[in-house]
């Protein structure tokens, strides 16, 4: 029979990946919570409906690339995207529409049906933070600081990471730059690529981030977006940047920077890394005023942003760490019950250790050394009855025993260098 595998674009997250990706978690929550961040878990599936109006039907991600699927009760369900349209669904279903700001973290699986590559994957994971309720630079400013701490923090080549940062201005500018961007698109249309033509059409300020090289020439050279913002816009950016400065984060202006997803208004932003290939984003945000409207609720503005996790846990360096372990090798049956105790005991006092489950003492220690345990715990009905133990090293060519009592065990252990 064939063996059974992973779907294609999903894989088993395990050993040294999965413990950066757990160390990526660890250290994001800690400073997301020195920035006054709450956790919110939503659930993986929602309807339709959160994704299909609210990401804009003319995104990649609507338009190909959505886990969609009718329920046994026919409902039209979406296996999540992304993580900004749930919290702010969560934000009207929980009410919270009157208790602002609010300000959420998040991490877990996303879903896209992606062409999967080195860095892309259609399983993929995000940590990220939303922040409802503040329609300050001050707030913009603070949430790119909390991002780029967190990735300072990260044993990964910071210096191969670039901040690249764009407005889009608000409703206003964007409509105006968007008619003067279809107007000169529309001259090239012949030369564009078909995706291209197709987003003169949707949207035309998607074809300034096309990956097709004939594309950016032609974008190189299109009006630039800065002419068209509002003062209020164009006042509202300036903030932002004399405050990154004033926070000496430095970053990059990148007028290409639109995103792929409709919702976003003034600032744009994303972590760019040249260590990564084609799928150089690891971090990507903005701000979306419109959004939660959009949902049906309130006029509330928002922003925040999500990293790759995938992305940035192949980038760590970290070599894997080991925790060296105890093994408990009791011989004979009288001193399982025995043995089965004191590991109770030790692990109430946080000491890794394991038992060898079955075999002869020297199968025992074959399997302890397997298990990468440095020290055994030799329990015989003799050393019971007299209330000892005898300790030995693991792996030595020297044998190197002593006994203990029971009463001293766990004084010494704690000095071994275990974790
Ligand atoms: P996004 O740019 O679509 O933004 O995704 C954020 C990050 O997720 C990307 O920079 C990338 O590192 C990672 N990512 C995206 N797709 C894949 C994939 N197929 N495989 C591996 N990694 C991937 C959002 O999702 C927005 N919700 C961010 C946001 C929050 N904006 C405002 N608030």
């Amino acid at each position: 029979m064939k063996q059974l595998q992973p779907l294609r674009g999903t894989r088993d997250v395990w050993e040294r990946e999965a413990k950066n990706h757990q160390e990526i978690i660890k250290k994001a929550i800690e400073h997301a919570e020195l920035y006054g961040y709450n956790y919110i878990d939503t659930p993986i599936i929602e309807s339709l409906g959160v994704f299909q109006k609210t990401l804009g039907e003319t995104s990649d991600v609507v338009g190909k690339e959505m886990y969609q699927f009718l329920d046994r009760s026919g409902d039209p369900i979406v296996l999540r995207p992304e993580g900004t349209a749930p919290i702010v669904r969560a934000l009207l279903s929980l009410k919270l529409t009157q208790k602002l700001p609010q300000k959420f973290y998040y991490h877990g699986p996303m879903f896209r049906y992606e062409r999967p590559q080195k860095g892309r994957y259609r399983q993929f994971y995000q940590m990220g933070i939303e922040c409802l309720g503040i329609d300050e630079p001050l707030i913009d400013a603070e949430c790119i600081a909390l991002a780029y701490y967190i990735l300072k923090d990260l044993s990964l080549p910071f210096s191969s990471l670039t901040l690249h940062l764009n407005t889009l201005g608000d409703q206003e500018s964007r409509s105006n730059y968007k008619r003067t961007l279809k107007e000169y698109f529309e001259t090239y249309r012949h030369e564009l690529s078909l995706e291209s033509q197709k987003r003169l059409e949707t949207n035309p300020l998607r074809i300034l981030d096309s990956k097709n090289e004939r594309d950016k020439l032609i974008a190189a050279e299109a009006p630039s977006g800065s002419a068209f913002l509002t003062k209020e816009s164009s006042l509202f950016f300036d903030s932002l940047c004399q405050f990154l400065n004033i926070l000496e984060i430095p970053f990059t202006l990148t007028p290409s920077l639109v995103r792929g997803l409709d919702y976003y208004c003034h600032t744009t932003f994303e972590f760019r890394t040249t260590a990564l290939g084609a799928q150089d984003a690891v971090l990507g945000g903005g701000r979306y005023n419109g959004l939660v409207k959009n949902m049906g609720g309130p006029d509330i503005p928002g922003i925040g942003w999500a990293m790759g996790i995938d992305r940035l846990a192949s980038l760590i360096e970290n070599p894997l760490k080991t925790v060296s372990k105890i093994a408990l090798i009791p011989i004979g049956d009288n001193s399982i019950s025995y043995a089965l105790t004191l590991l109770n005991k030790l692990r109430k006092e946080k000491i890794h250790c394991e038992m060898t489950y079955r075999g002869t003492v020297s199968k025992r220690f074959d399997y302890a050394e397997k298990q990468g345990c440095s020290t055994a715990l030799i329990i015989g009905e003799e050393e019971i009855n007299q209330g000892t133990i005898r300790i030995r090293s693991i792996g030595e060519k020297q044998k190197n025993e002593k006994e203990i009592t029971e009463k001293d065990l766990i004084t010494l252990l704690k000095k071994i260098d275990i974790s």
